[in-house]
């Protein structure tokens, strides 16, 4: 038999806390010591609930390279989650500082440079013939209908940056509702059909599944996302240098360096002379992916008139001339 316990002054007072805590809300100190006598210990497996998180690999074929592709989308989007978790501290602090929102934005640039910079396990990653064979069980699915993506941009931004390009100075003046901006979103011209007008079933897909959501966050984040964040803050804390920087450089992460390195991908995989594979969303992603011609920006108040005509292109030019020799390479 252990011996008693000797109650020191220091468990006395814990005790004491403890008592005063659980008598706060109507409870008994001794029935919550009762829960620790019968409580088992934590373990690693059962916290981060591993057992789960390596049951979600499930792939349609049996083609081994399959399982990378599953799992790097899902690293990615759990990447997304921890941005989203990010934006939405952003949003709940009612008085933010340049330092704070400086912060947050760190943590979010260092989530996308992680996933930039980790993409090889795609471009590089996979057997080329694999994944051209499994990708045909997957249709219409595509990374197109990744609806954190497109959280994180009503987040991040005011949505008239996100209308489509040729909408949207014409809209700005307008005070137009989400549901008005929502029918000119930029990415819907990524899944339409470019001879018909009509909309691939990848798209109707997503927006029978999310439409709705999507609004509902937009309204949501009208007051709340970070450009309305950085306009609440002094004149002298908007231009604080860090902060700008890491405007900017959020912009980039998002608007310009990752959906690049992923054209480059798409390239490395689709890309056939004389004619391209089709993509598993059916869009014409040539015209679509490459971020030049979306002119997405986040922040477009940051960037002098020249950085946005030239949108990404220095760039851009060095990737499309590597995605040419590549090309070349494999004819
Ligand atoms: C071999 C790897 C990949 C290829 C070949 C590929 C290909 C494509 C293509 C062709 C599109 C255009 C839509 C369509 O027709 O389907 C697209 C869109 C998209 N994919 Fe991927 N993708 C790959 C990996 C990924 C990964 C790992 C993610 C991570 C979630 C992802 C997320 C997206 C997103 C968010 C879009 C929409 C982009 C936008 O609207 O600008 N893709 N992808």
């Amino acid at each position: 038999m252990p011996k008693d316990v000797q109650v020191g002054p220091e468990i006395q007072d814990r005790l004491n806390k403890l008592a005063e805590k659980y008598q706060a809300s109507g409870q008994e100190l001794l029935d919550f010591l009762d829960g620790l006598l019968y409580q088992d210990y934590n373990t690693y497996w059962d916290y981060i609930h591993l057992d789960t998180l390596l049951s979600l690999q499930t792939p349609v074929t049996d083609i081994p390279d399959e399982e990378i592709f599953i799992m790097y989308h899902q690293i990615t989007e759990l990447y997304f989650k921890l941005s989203l978790h990010e934006f939405e501290q952003l949003a709940a602090d009612d008085k933010p500082s340049a330092a704070s929102l400086t912060t947050k934005l760190e943590r979010v640039n260092r989530y996308f440079e992680a996933l930039t910079h980790s993409f090889g396990v795609m471009e590089q990653g996979m057997d080329r013939q694999q994944f051209l064979k499994f990708r045909m069980s997957l249709i219409p699915a595509s990374g197109f209908q990744s609806v954190q993506y497109r959280l994180i941009e009503l987040c991040a931004t005011d949505m008239i940056n996100l209308v489509d390009k040729d909408m949207r100075d014409s809209m700005r003046g307008q005070e137009p509702s989400e549901e008005a901006m929502f029918e000119y979103i930029y990415w819907k011209k990524g899944a339409t059909i470019a001879d018909s007008g009509h909309k691939t079933l990848t798209l109707k897909q997503f927006e029978k599944k999310y439409a709705d959501m999507i609004v509902r966050h937009a309204k949501r984040f009208r007051s709340l996302n970070l450009w309305q964040k950085y306009l609440l803050l002094s004149e002298e804390e908007q231009n604080d240098q860090a902060l700008i920087d890491q405007m900017r450089l959020l912009d980039l992460n998002v608007n310009v360096y990752w959906p690049l390195q992923h054209y480059k991908t798409s390239v490395v995989y689709l890309a056939r002379r004389p004619m391209d594979v089709r993509a598993t969303g059916g869009t014409n992603w040539q015209k679509y992916l490459p971020p030049r011609f979306q002119k997405r920006i986040f922040y477009p108040q940051l960037w002098t008139t020249q950085e946005k005509e030239e949108w990404g292109k220095s760039w851009v030019n060095e990737v499309l001339e590597e995605v040419r020799k590549n090309m070349a390479s494999r004819q």
